[in-house]
């Protein structure tokens, strides 16, 4: 029987420093009672390079806390992937300077870039290396710090956004449970509603305006919650199905976290009741491919997932790009 990867380990990590949606209303023309009714978001983290809280960094807090509740030791991983838009630089990858910081010298190590989706693509591709039997132990993350791409002059975007990692890892298992299939979509078509406004897109032209324009980001947020609704919960009913399951059975849903409305709409199609819906927004806002293993290792170190549990994760951001995932949960 083909191996597949099982969940053996979860951590992670957010900055100290909290901005709360209070804050927000003296940096831009906004409300606590905006934000919370619109998006269910009361304050995220936000992080500072001084403090040893780049990407990489709290990449590998998370990675550490994972490790230790799985009792594998660094040398051990084959693999080390990273879902991110923020890298600590554009190369090398945030997943070589976690792997420097490891010690994990046998692993192979590189990021993974599908806007939000990051961690449900880094998860597929991991799970599929166990599967051929190329890697044995995986660590898979999920770790960004949007802060550095934020207009903060934005109100439309400013007041979403957060910085945070969640890891996870994976040992192969052939029994019947651990990552039973990841379902995995995009539309570059749509590339426009959500992207990364970057000067370097125009190198060699506009040599000089490079060191003073920062990166930020852009969104079309209207059109982009439609299409996520939609998306998330025909691809949910999609990966459930494959199985012969229904959304009955599963336990719990741990979606991404971009807007509370979009959960509850995407709960509701899919007649999950909220309660079986792991929802931490409000403390974190939409760290993109953080959210879900972050909202895991919550989930997971509070005692909500049990052995047998099938636990479904959605995903949805820029690229576009979306997916989903059924695990049954293991001892
Ligand atoms: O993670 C990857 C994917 N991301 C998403 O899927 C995000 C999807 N989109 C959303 O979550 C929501 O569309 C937003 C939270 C971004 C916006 O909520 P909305 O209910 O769709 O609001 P809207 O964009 O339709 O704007 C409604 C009004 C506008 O004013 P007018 O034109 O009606 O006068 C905005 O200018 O709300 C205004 N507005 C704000 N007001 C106070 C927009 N942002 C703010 C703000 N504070 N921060």
């Amino acid at each position: 029987m083909m191996a597949r990867g099982r969940i053996v380990g979860t951590g992670s990590t957010t900055p100290r420093r909290i901005l709360t949606n209070k804050e927000l209303e003296s940096i831009v023309d906004t409300s606590d009672e905006w934000i919370t009714r619109r998006t269910g978001i009361k304050e995220r983290r936000i992080s500072s390079n001084g403090r040893g809280e780049n990407t990489s960094d709290m990449a590998t807090t998370a990675s550490l806390k994972a490790l230790q509740m799985a009792g594998i030791s660094p040398e051990t991983l084959d693999m080390i992937v990273v879902g991110t838009v923020t890298p600590d630089r554009q190369f090398p990858s945030a997943a070589c300077f976690v792997q420097k910081a490891l010690d994990a010298g046998k692993a192979m190590a590189f990021d993974v870039s599908a806007g939000c989706s990051g961690f449900l693509y880094a998860l597929s591709i991991a799970n599929n290396a166990i599967g051929t039997g190329n890697c044995k132990n995986a660590l898979v993350i999920g770790a960004e710090r949007l802060s550095g791409i934020t207009n903060w002059e934005d109100r439309n975007t400013c007041v979403l956004l957060g910085d945070g990692a969640g890891a996870v890892v994976l040992t192969p298992s052939t029994e019947p449970d651990g990552i039973l299939s990841t379902h995995l979509r995009s539309d570059g078509n749509l590339w426009d509603l959500l992207y990364s406004f970057d000067e370097r897109s125009k190198i060699p032209d506009f040599l000089d305006t490079i060191e003073t324009k920062p990166f930020f980001l852009k969104m079309e947020g209207n059109r982009l919650f439609k299409k996520a609704v939609s998306c998330l919960a025909k691809i949910a009913v999609r990966a459930l199905e494959y199985h012969g399951l229904s959304c009955d059975s599963v336990k719990l849903m741990v979606p991404h976290q971009a807007n509370l409305r979009i959960i509850r709409a995407v709960a509701e199609r899919l007649d999950i009741p909220m309660d079986r819906v792991y929802t931490n927004i409000e403390k974190y806002g939409n760290t993109s491919s953080a959210t879900i293993p972050i909202a895991l290792d919550e989930a997971n170190r509070e005692g909500l997932l049990k052995p047998d549990d099938y636990v479904l994760l959605v995903t949805f951001g820029a690229g576009l790009t979306w997916g989903a995932s059924v695990v049954r949960w293991s001892p």
